[in-house]
């Protein structure tokens, strides 16, 4: 394994936690629905908690958390871009808009930290002795949660975005009641959907 890369994910990992709270932090503000209101609090905690994990990482693999890297450097512009559009939803002052915005920035955001941790999983199962240890536990401690903020949230994305074409939703989305954790199970709750009961927003 070529460990300047290896360090690298760790950085941009450390990073992607960081900007991701930042984000859920405004994505709260931009949400009208109460349930995902809720969704995204309890992700919020989650995320500081991951962060968390990650420093307790660096710790043990001896990694300085605050050195900088050009690709952790890239990690934070995308953070602060995906606040600053969602900034710019809320000052148009349609909360309908902003709340869609939020939902796609969570998404942006959620994507990159959902593929760091894969790609800790793997370099957790090709490394050895202590390093192994440590990204394994990482892993297993925070793995179902990345799914979950993924999947869920794409889910509440298309259904939000049906419903403010008109068109029918269902909300929350079935990912959301089938507790999606994989990509597959992702695909399954949306086909399922077709069976659902949905609502159309009168406007
Ligand atoms: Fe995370």
């Amino acid at each position: 394994m070529k460990k300047e890369q290896v360090n690298e994910l760790l950085y941009e990992a450390l990073e992607t936690e960081r900007g991701g709270i930042n984000v859920y932090r405004t994505a709260i503000k931009c949400a009208q629905n109460d349930e995902l209101k809720e969704e995204w609090e309890k992700y919020l905690e989650e995320t500081e908690n991951h962060e968390r994990i990650l420093l307790e990482v660096f710790e043990k693999l001896g990694l300085d958390p605050v050195k900088e890297t050009p690709g952790r450097q890239v990690v934070r512009h995308i953070g602060q871009s995906l606040i600053k559009a969602m900034e710019m939803a809320l000052e148009a002052g349609k909360p309908e808009q902003a709340e869609l915005v939020a939902a796609e920035c969570v998404v942006h955001a959620e994507t990159k930290d959902h593929m760091n941790w894969e790609l800790i999983g793997e370099v957790a199962r090709a490394s050895k002795g202590d390093e192994k240890k440590a990204l394994e536990e990482a892993y297993e401690e925070v793995e179902d949660q990345e799914d979950e903020h993924l999947y869920h949230t794409m889910g509440w994305t298309r259904e939000l975005h049906l419903q403010g074409l008109g068109l029918p939703a269902v909300i929350p989305p079935p990912e959301e009641e089938k507790e999606v954790k994989t990509m597959i199970g992702a695909g399954r709750a949306k086909a399922a959907r077709t069976k659902m009961k949905k609502t159309t927003k009168k406007t």
